[in-house]
């Protein structure tokens, strides 16, 4: 390992297949222990000021960045999925940000139809709303495919830490892991805007979702924290926006943003553990597609635009935005005493383990995870005309589940009010 200056050094993995590529990545030493390195002339970082004539310019596509360069910085995408183009002008080079392997052609012809060339693909985290492109981008253009040291993925050519202190081509970035979400999330901060994943949504879009695998609504708070401590005139770019928001500064996120808002660690977990759905079946298929690296566009079925990443993540776009009849637990305590539930189904929609818990369950229910919901409607034929009340365990599913089914056209649906936690709370008043 070399070292240039003080403490700045050059990461070159062993098996890194394009180590040509490197040659503009540094990094601080204390953040990289042990990885084979050579010496490099070390390019002085941007400054905070540079920065803040960055931000002057936000909305054009090419902002200046610092006296001597351009900066590039474009959206790729139409829809809610957002995939970044950054670069340097002056240098020629950019690095592609969560690609969607459905565009991956597109990416190739306007980086080189640009005359830009590609050094860099990175995925801010594991993504299970869509294929990730960024495998056949590095296979297309040589590009080095970059991801979190947690990352599962099996074609990532190397794995950053959190603190990774570097520059791509000649532009300053930082890593900061916070997972959450996932757990190999990583916000990338650049002098004037981060880009936050799906770590940090905009104003009342709030966060991804902490529900899928790997996610931890704890381990969110925390990383959500070391969000906090960033500086106010950061620009916050997410990696999903579903209602046409624009990105805004940090500072504003900071006070509109809910999952920004005060609270103990203890009372976020439980805010968010309440709106938990579960993975739908077809993410877990994406994931295994990412894991996988797939090149193939159909490896798993996706539905379209569908606001999957955000806190009560749903299969269908608009449905957790219909209003559903909802029937108080008070009632339905009433008719199982009264044994007048006789054609109606309770269908509890809360994960297996969860009906052995300590809640319970209510008697002859029928269980469906809200994940599996809409790829076994065909086995709930039978009640379309007959009376069916959701249950979870505090209303958040069985508002999403009680919303699909009457979208498809079941006509008697109600989901019972405060779920589980509330039947047993009734349960020690009457
Ligand atoms: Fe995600």
């Amino acid at each position: 390992m070399g070292v240039v200056g003080r403490d700045k050094f050059l990461i070159l993995p062993n098996d890194v297949k394009h180590a040509k590529d490197w040659d503009r990545f540094t990094v601080v030493k204390k953040f990289a222990p042990g990885l084979n390195a050579v010496a490099v002339p070390h390019v002085k970082p941007a400054t905070l000021k540079d920065g803040l004539e960055a931000r002057r310019k936000l909305h054009h596509d090419k902002i200046r960045t610092s006296k001597e360069s351009e900066m590039i910085f474009k959206q790729l995408n139409k829809a809610s999925c957002k995939t970044y183009l950054i670069g340097s002008e002056n240098a020629k080079e950019v690095i592609v940000v969560d690609p969607l392997l459905e565009h991956v052609n597109e990416y190739v012809s306007l980086i080189k139809n640009e005359g830009l060339k590609l050094t860099h693909v990175l995925d801010t985290h594991t993504h299970a709303d869509h294929i990730s492109g960024a495998g056949a981008l590095s296979d297309l253009t040589g590009a080095v495919y970059v991801m979190h040291q947690e990352s599962p993925v099996r074609c990532v050519a190397f794995r950053v830490p959190d603190g990774f202190d570097c520059h791509l081509s000649d532009m300053p970035v930082k890593v900061m892991h916070t997972p959450g979400h996932t757990k190999d999330s990583m916000c990338l901060i650049f002098p004037d805007r981060i880009l936050t994943g799906d770590t940090l949504f905009l104003d009342d879009g709030g966060a991804g979702r902490t529900d899928l695998p790997g996610g931890n609504p704890g381990e969110h708070w925390e990383s959500l924290q070391k969000i906090m401590k960033l500086p106010d005139h950061l620009i916050v770019y997410p990696a999903h926006e579903y209602r046409g928001r624009e990105p805004s500064r940090l500072g504003e996120q900071k006070k509109r943003n809910p999952n920004l808002q005060p609270r103990t660690k203890e009372a976020y977990v439980k805010w968010l553990t309440d709106m938990q759905l579960g993975a739908a079946d077809w993410m877990k298929d994406v994931l295994k597609a990412n894991y996988e690296c797939t090149r193939d566009p159909k490896a798993a079925w996706i539905p379209v635009d569908a606001p999957a990443c955000e806190i009560k993540g749903t299969m269908s776009p608009g449905v957790n935005e219909l209003q559903v009849p909802v029937i108080p637990v008070t009632e339905v305590r009433r008719r199982i005493k009264d044994n007048q539930l006789e054609g109606t189904m309770i269908l509890d929609v809360r994960e297996p383990a969860e009906l052995g818990g300590e809640l319970g369950a209510i008697q002859d229910v029928i269980n469906i995870p809200v994940g599996q919901v809409t790829q076994r409607l065909h086995e709930l034929e039978k009640y379309k005309e007959k009376e069916i009340i959701t249950v979870c365990r505090s209303g958040g599913r069985a508002h999403t589940v009680a919303a699909i089914l009457l979208k498809a056209g079941f006509r008697k649906v109600f989901k019972m009010n405060g779920g589980m936690a509330a039947f047993r709370e009734a349960e020690k008043t009457t």
